[in-house]
């Protein structure tokens, strides 16, 4: 279906919280959900495997410690991984795993490859600094260094955002939820990463600002044809915004597939059961 190359792969992507043993790191573990009752070690993530286009919304779905947020974290170093690599096409055309990437190298990917929306908003902005002040750290971070540039970068996304720029000098915390994520967004796009990561960026927002961040997304990629991939525990904002779903669920990718298939034909006991209850 895809002539193209992926922009991102990652390939057999472990993350364990605990050093595992006899029981769980063999073959066929016998696992309680994602822990071992034997060590108490965790595998938030088990060999997880995405091929992300470029220009397209990937979307990942799956209950509440299924892993989702550790995926996102590892993705953009924030979390070290156990094992398995990744491959980004920006980065030396693919050819070298950023997880064995120098430090140095990691936070170049990071300014400049990648932008990241938190589902907490105090882990992507420092709440007491303007918000102009938050978007050109990450445009610094990246190796910009013109004030003018920066401040008029900032602003015209502080716009795209839709946040009035009478504001742009207020801190995030005295802002609302929704204006916060948009700050988010507004922050992670200043770079021009090629590609963004948005974890829960709706949830614990009332309907209707869900619903003007989603329309926001929605036209950001439309305009910048920028890959994303969406991190939700909530199928609506799945099928409202991706193209192609992942469903996680303990730690390990269940199913996947276009998101129209998955919700007219989940293959999967738990797919299915996520999908009933959309209805
Ligand atoms: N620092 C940690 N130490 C031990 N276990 C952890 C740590 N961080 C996460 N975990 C475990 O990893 C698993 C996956 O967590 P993660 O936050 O990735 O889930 P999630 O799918 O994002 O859930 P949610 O929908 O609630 O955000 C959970 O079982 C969690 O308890
Ligand atoms: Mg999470
Ligand atoms: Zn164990």
């Amino acid at each position: 279906m895809h002539v193209e190359l992926p922009i991102l792969k990652i390939r057999n992507l472990t993350k364990q919280y605990g050093d595992g043993c006899p029981n769980c790191l063999q073959e066929n573990a016998k696992l309680e959900k994602n822990f071992c009752p034997i060590c108490k070690t965790v595998f938030a993530c088990k060999n997880v495997s995405i091929d992300l286009y470029r220009g397209e919304i990937l979307g990942i779905v799956g209950e509440s410690g299924s892993g989702k947020s550790t995926l996102m974290k590892s993705l953009y170093f924030d979390e070290e991984i156990t094992a398995g690599a990744g491959y980004l096409e920006d980065f030396h055309s693919g050819s070298l795993n950023i997880f064995t990437q120098s430090e140095q190298q990691k936070r170049f990917i990071r300014n400049t490859l990648l932008g990241m929306v938190y589902q907490n908003p105090m882990l992507g902005l420092k709440m007491s600094f303007s918000s102009i002040s938050n978007i050109a750290e990450k445009q610094i971070s990246a190796g910009n260094r013109h004030v003018k540039n920066m401040v008029n970068r900032s602003n015209e996304l502080l716009d795209k955002v839709n946040i009035p720029l009478k504001r742009s000098k207020e801190p995030p915390k005295n802002f609302s939820g929704g204006m916060q994520q948009r700050v988010q967004i507004a922050k992670a796009l200043s770079s021009n990463p090629p590609i963004l990561l948005l974890d829960e960026v709706t949830t614990g927002l009332d309907l209707s600002v869900q619903a003007s961040v989603l329309d926001l997304i929605k036209t950001i990629q439309r305009e910048l044809n920028i890959s994303m991939i969406v991190v939700s525990h909530d199928l609506a904002v799945i099928r409202m915004l991706a193209d192609r779903t992942i469903v996680m669920l303990n730690g390990q990718i269940i199913e996947q597939g276009l998101t129209d298939q998955i919700l007219e034909d989940p293959q999967h006991a738990y797919t299915q059961q996520l999908v009933y209850s959309l209805l």
